[in-house]
């Protein structure tokens, strides 16, 4: 089967695409025909091995995975002869944020790790792209108690986790305040936002309006450009770890105080596609997608996440996928 393969962390030029030997279900496992999948920024992460810390998970010399990925969404192919979950042509969907070795025509995954069917009413591609992003915007709505009507200021909203946040929070009833670039306000709209700021136009730190939560799904402001913007008890969570990795330290700092910080430590992954299976089904969520690659141009599809300006997801599908 052909595969993007690495030996060593570093930039997308490292990957080779390489015709390797289709990997072979265990008992418990599932051969999947992967349809699609995202080069989402975790892949880019797990591709450069830094932050170092990654590589506890990921390798600490070399990656230990040759296929890198981390969702995917396909068909099963063949089972291992204990799954009893899954059956031979169900389409499924998955994500599990160490890897999967999903940029590639087949993987494996366990049957009972971070793989759930795809609803009718959805395609492979929307599928794939309702996973990584969607995963950590809900990691960071589980981290505080949300209550209906509270208002809630998203920067970074045209990436893939806040592009995913906006809805998610919508769903949940929040009033949303979306922070994006020029070309996107109509997207920010559609997706559920009550107010815009455009961010290559005007300072959202200047905001007259308070908030009972501030999620920086892109890591570019800090909790003190962001403090005065807090009502009393509401916090700031960003996804990257600020100047000096103060994110690390500045939910203990803050634990006790009327504004603080929380670090959004990822949770389990199958239960965000469970979550997220629902809201799919009742189309709730619509996934935003900004390019499609194929396999053939895993390179290019890495540089292009890398540069940090996708709107929302970035997919590889492949030539067969059914419609
Ligand atoms: N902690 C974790 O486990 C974890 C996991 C995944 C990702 N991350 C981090 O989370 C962040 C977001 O990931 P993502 O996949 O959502 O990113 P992404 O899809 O690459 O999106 C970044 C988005 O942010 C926008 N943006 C850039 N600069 C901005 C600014 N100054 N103000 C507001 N928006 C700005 C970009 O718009 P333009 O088109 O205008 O540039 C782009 O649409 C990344 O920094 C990533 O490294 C952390």
């Amino acid at each position: 089967m052909k595969a993007a393969t690495r030996t060593a962390y570093g930039s997308p030029k490292v990957l080779k695409l390489r015709t390797i030997d289709r990997p072979q279900p265990d008992d418990n496992e599932l051969l999947i025909r992967v349809y699609a999948t995202t080069v989402n920024r975790t892949d880019c992460g797990i591709l450069t091995g830094k932050p170092y810390a990654i590589r506890l998970f990921t390798g600490l010399f070399k990656p230990s995975s040759e296929v890198p990925g981390t969702d995917f969404a396909g068909q099963v192919e063949a089972i291992g002869a204990k799954v009893t979950s899954f059956q031979v042509g169900d389409r499924v969907w998955g994500l599990h944020d160490e890897g999967l070795a999903s940029q590639a025509e087949y993987m494996v995954v366990r049957a009972d790790n971070g793989v759930v069917p795809i609803p009718e009413n959805i395609t492979y591609q929307e599928a794939a792209a309702s996973a990584e992003g969607a995963h950590y915007a809900y990691n960071f709505i589980n981290k505080v108690t949300l209550s209906k009507g509270d208002k809630v200021l998203v920067n970074g909203a045209t990436g893939a986790i806040g592009s995913a946040a906006v809805q998610l929070l919508k769903y949940f009833g929040a009033v949303v305040t979306a922070v994006g670039n020029t070309p996107n306000m109509a997207l920010l709209d559609s997706l559920g936002a009550f107010k815009t700021f455009d961010y290559l136009k005007e300072d959202f730190t200047k905001d007259t309006d308070n908030y009972k939560f501030i999620f920086d799904t892109v890591g570019k402001s800090s909790f003190h450009k962001c403090k005065h913007l807090l009502v009393p008890g509401g916090v700031y969570i960003s996804s990257e770890l600020g100047p000096m990795a103060e994110n690390l330290y500045l939910p203990i700092l803050t634990r006790f105080k009327n504004k603080r910080v929380i670090f959004p430590v990822p949770m389990n992954c199958k239960r965000t596609l469970v979550f997220m299976n629902e809201l799919l089904a009742k189309g709730e969520f619509k996934p935003v997608i900004d390019r499609i690659y194929r396999l053939e141009e895993i390179e290019e599809a890495y540089s292009y996440v890398m540069r940090g300006e996708k709107t929302g997801n970035v997919l590889i599908s492949y030539y067969n996928e059914p419609s």
